[in-house]
C-alpha cells in the first residue's frame, strides 16, 4: 500500500531528498503529498518543487499560539490526504493538537543516539563531548523535544581527529538511510508501539536477509536474530 505522507522541514531538506529519491527508485512505498515549512527560505521547499510536490509555508510567528499553528498544519495535511507525518529537520515542538490528529503516525529524525544529546545540535554536542560512538535516531514524536519511542537507530563510530563537521556529514549520510527505512515500515504497517517500546513486525526470511545488509544498524527487529 502506498502511504500518503506529509513532510515538515525548516532547512536544507536533505532528509526529505532521501525520501524523494527512494520513492523515485521504487524502493519506498510512500507518496509525499505535501511539504510544509515554517521558514519561507528553506531549501527543502526548492527540493519539493523540483520533484513536483506541493508546498506550503506557514510562519509560526503569524500565529498567536502553537496550537493555532498546529491546527493550520493539520488542516493543510488533511487537505492533501496525508496519513503519516515525517519531521525532517523541522525545528518546532508540536502540541497535542497535532499529535492527536495523527496518533502514532508522526516521526522525527535526530542526529544523535537518543536519549543522549537531544536538542538543536545533537551531532555537535556529541562531537564536543568526545564520544566514540555517535549516530542518529528516528523516533515517534510526543510533546517533549526528541523524546518519543525509538523506531530505529544507527551507530556512527567517531574517527580520531575528525572535525564536528566531518562527523556531522557522516551522521547525515546514515540519517538518509534510516529515515526512509522507518517510513517503509510505517507503509508496511509493521510497527506497533507499547509504551516506550516499538516493535517491528517480522517479515518473510527474504526481506529479513535484505535488511541485514544494513551495517551497524541497531533496531528491535534485527536484535531478534535476523
Ligand atoms: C538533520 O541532521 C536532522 O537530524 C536534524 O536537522 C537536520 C536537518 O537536515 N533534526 P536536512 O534539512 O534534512 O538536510
Amino acid at each position: 500500500m502506498t502511504l500518503p505522507i506529509g513532510v515538515l522541514v525548516s532547512g536544507s531538506g536533505s532528509n526529505l531528498q532521501s525520501i524523494i529519491d527512494r520513492i523515485g527508485e521504487g524502493t519506498l512505498d510512500a507518496e509525499v503529498r505535501v511539504v510544509i515549512s515554517n521558514k519561507s527560505g528553506a531549501y527543502g521547499l526548492e527540493r519539493a518543487a523540483q520533484a513536483g510536490i506541493p508546498t506550503r509555508v506557514l510562519q509560526h510567528g503569524d500565529y498567536s499560539s502553537r496550537e493555532e499553528f498546529d491546527a493550520d498544519m493539520v488542516s493543510v495535511l488533511r487537505d492533501h490526504g496525508v496519513k503519516a507525518v515525517v519531521m525532517a529537520g523541522f525545528m518546532r515542538i508540536i502540541t497535542p493538537v497535532f499529535l492527536n490528529a495523527f496518533p502514532e503516525r508522526v516521526i522525527n529524525i535526530h542526529p544523535a543516539l537518543l536519549p543522549s544529546f537531544p536538542g538543536v545540535d545533537g551531532q555537535g554536542d556529541a562531537a564536543e563531548y568526545g564520544v566514540r560512538i555517535a549516530g542518529c535516531t528516528v523516533h515517534f514524536v510526543d510533546e517533549k523535544m526528541d523524546h518519543g519511542p525509538v523506531v530505529i537507530q544507527a551507530a556512527v563510530p567517531a574517527q580520531a581527529g575528525e572535525s564536528r563537521e566531518e562527523l556531522a556529514e557522516r551522521i547525515l549520510k546514515m540519517e538518509h538511510r534510516i529515515l526512509p527505512q522507518a517510513v517503509q515500515w510505517l507503509a508496511e504497517d509493521r510497527i506497533t508501539v507499547k509504551g516506550r517500546h516499538v516493535h517491528v513486525e517480522e517479515k518473510g526470511r527474504k526481506e529479513a536477509a535484505q535488511e541485514k545488509d544494513f551495517p551497524s544498524l541497531v533496531n528491535p527487529a534485527l536484535e531478534e536474530g535476523f
